[in-house]
């Protein structure tokens, strides 16, 4: 299959969102940009349309995707939130959306069950980047991360032909994603002290907001049979290329005759590691003053950079655990857990 790739710039982006929603009314699947990281769209309600994701991906079935909404009235289309969790709901949507932040809530039943791999639940968000929110205007859009199941999520249209080229009929080039890490993934629950929101992945929006709204909790234990979300896999957000995370007072001791890159988030003068051997390459997670903001839009892309570098590892250098740094960290040792696979 030919992919085209189309730039959505000022003049004409009008015009690229109606050949976008023309192809996903007829059950194609599109690439689109969001503020987190480029999605595989298609329409919520078409199980054949939301199926070709699935095979493109090579995603297994029991992994559910995340609806994409247009305007915050259409969630009740998509989840019938129980009147004990009304007021939460509110608040998290009034202070959040559009933007990186999905929910789950109990589904509706005319979602399809391939959107949700099952279960009672559906995940659901708001994006404020103006072409998925154009988009999910016209139709609901199920949408997960546009890349091969299992690798690093794509945060530039280029980055999605690298993954899916050849494999799906468009590809939406709305720039460079803001935020860089996948949204933010929470349950709400009531308990008989008052709301609280199950972490379910972090990401941008960091605990310490979200603890202004209402206590947050921990994932529940997975067990074997049963993924609450497997987002939260940890053979996810993987380099081909071996990775070790070097975490905080931990160290790494270089092999003769080996290429190794570094995965740095200040750079010289701010890292040990970067006098420790003659590196092959060193990408910056944040040059300079080291913002973890910066850090986790340009997390992706450094990988990304790194992993089409022939290295024989890449070391990375461990993030201080605070705001988006939780996210960070995540990715990282989850992207290191596939490694000793
Ligand atoms: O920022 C994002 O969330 C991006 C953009 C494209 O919107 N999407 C994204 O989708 O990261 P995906 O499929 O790569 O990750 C969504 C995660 C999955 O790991 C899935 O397990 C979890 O959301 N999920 C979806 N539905 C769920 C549900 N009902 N209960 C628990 N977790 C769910
Ligand atoms: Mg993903």
């Amino acid at each position: 299959m030919d992919t085209k790739q189309v730039v959505a710039d000022f003049e004409d982006w009008r015009e690229v969102v109606a050949q976008a929603v023309e192809l996903l009314q007829q059950g194609e699947v599109v690439a689109l940009p969001t503020e987190t990281v480029y999605g595989l769209a298609a329409d919520a309600f078409n199980a054949e349309a939301v199926a070709k994701i699935f095979e493109v991906k090579e995603r297994p079935s029991f992994d559910p995707l995340i609806v994409h909404i247009g305007h915050k009235r259409d969630l009740d289309t998509i989840a019938e939130i129980p009147e004990e969790l009304d007021e939460i709901v509110d608040q998290l949507v009034e202070a959040y959306w559009p933007g990186p932040l999905t929910l789950v809530l109990p589904k509706r039943p005319e979602i399809p069950d391939i959107v949700t791999a099952g279960l009672p639940t559906v995940a659901v968000r708001m994006s404020s980047h103006e072409v998925m929110r154009a988009v999910a205007k016209e139709l609901p859009i199920a949408a997960p991360s546009a890349n091969r199941y299992g690798r690093i999520s794509p945060t530039s249209a280029d980055a999605v032909m690298e993954e899916l080229g050849g494999k799906i009929p468009l590809i939406v080039d709305g720039g460079a994603c803001r935020d860089g890490l996948e949204s933010t993934i929470i349950a709400p629950e009531m308990t008989d002290k008052g709301p609280v929101l199950r972490l379910l992945r972090p990401g941008p929006i960091a605990r310490e907001d979200l603890r202004k709204i209402a206590k947050v909790i921990k994932p529940r234990r997975k067990k074997e049979d049963h993924i609450e979300a497997p987002g939260q896999m940890e053979s996810h957000y993987a380099p081909t290329t071996p990775l070790l995370l070097v975490e905080k007072g931990g160290s790494f001791v270089p092999e003769e005759g080996k290429r190794y890159g570094l995965l740095s988030y200040r750079g010289e003068g701010n890292s040990s590691l970067v006098d420790l051997t003659d590196w092959a390459e060193i990408e910056m997670m944040s040059p300079g003053k080291g913002k973890l903001a910066e850090g986790g839009v340009r997390l992706f892309y450094c990988l990304r950079k790194l992993d089409a570098a022939g290295l024989d590892l890449i070391v990375a250098e461990s993030v201080s655990e605070t705001g988006v740094g939780v996210a960070i960290m995540d990715r990282l040792r989850r992207a290191a857990s596939a490694t000793l696979k």
